[in-house]
């Protein structure tokens, strides 16, 4: 930012401990996050309420929105044990909700959600990252896929599965990690490979790696900037991933 300009204020909903609210607080947003449930760990300002039932005027204080609604529901495992009814379903009800704010807004859920045209996002991707993990961005201004990445190869995961070919044959610090409730690495290792230090498992197997939001809020904050226009935009989509990014 310009010096004595503002940083942009963006509300982070269901925000959980806060692993996307880094990532644009590293973009140059000034974040308030807000979550059903208390929120200890979170590090940015806190309120906690249901996001679907927030009031307008609360919501005009902010120039953007980032919704990360639940995403059980959607995922591979509620569809293998057939429980997905047991989740909500809130990805519609959320797009809704932030249509009717006329603001810049992205939402971002798991591969199996119900998301327009999104991007999508893997740890092999970022540059310090060693987590392979798929999310979801669906933005109402124009965000850029990354195209120089072949999703076809991914590289082989620790894992502490014995059935596993491979098991023993990774390590947990070098190799890269699946973080999820299964449990196939130390928290100390998902804290490494998802680039957070301050999560509980049960957090970390939430988020999204902060760099994931840093790359999405970097081009939300072009788009507030007015920096964003047709031609230029279709270049820096095929531009590496951090010049799409930074420019
Ligand atoms: C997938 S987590 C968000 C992860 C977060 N974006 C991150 O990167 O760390 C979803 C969160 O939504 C919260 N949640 C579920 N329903 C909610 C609601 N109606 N209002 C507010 N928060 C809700 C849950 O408590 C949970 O913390």
């Amino acid at each position: 930012m310009r010096p004595g300009t503002r940083r942009p204020k963006l509300l982070d909903l269901f925000c959980c401990a806060g692993g996307a609210a880094v990532g644009y607080e590293r973009a140059g947003f000034d974040v308030t996050g807000v979550d059903k449930e208390p929120q200890p760990n979170y590090p940015c300002h806190f309120v906690q309420a249901d996001a679907l039932t927030l009031d307008a005027a609360f919501i005009a204080g902010f120039d953007a929105i980032h919704a990360s609604p639940p995403c059980q529901h959607y995922s591979d495992l509620a569809k293998r044990n057939g429980n997905a009814e047991d989740w909500p379903d809130l990805v519609d009800d959320t797009r809704t909700m932030l249509q009717a704010t006329g603001k810049p807004w992205v939402i971002e859920n798991v591969e199996g959600a119900p998301l327009r045209s999104p991007i999508v996002l893997c740890g092999t991707m970022f540059p310090g990252l060693r987590v392979i993990r798929h999310r979801l961005f669906e933005a109402n201004f124009p965000i850029a896929q990354p195209h120089h990445i072949p999703h076809a190869e991914h590289p082989r995961c620790h894992t502490l599965d014995k059935r596993k070919g491979h098991y023993g044959k990774t390590c947990e610090w070098t190799d890269y990690v699946s973080v999820n409730g299964g449990g196939n690495c130390s928290v100390a290792a998902a804290r490494d490979a998802m680039g957070i230090d301050w999560m509980t498992k049960r957090e970390i197997n939430e988020a999204i790696p902060p760099a994931y939001a840093e790359y999405v809020g970097r081009q939300l904050m072009r788009h507030l900037r007015g920096e964003t226009h047709g031609k230029d935009r279709v270049k820096r989509a095929h531009t590496p991933l951090f010049e799409a990014a930074c420019g």
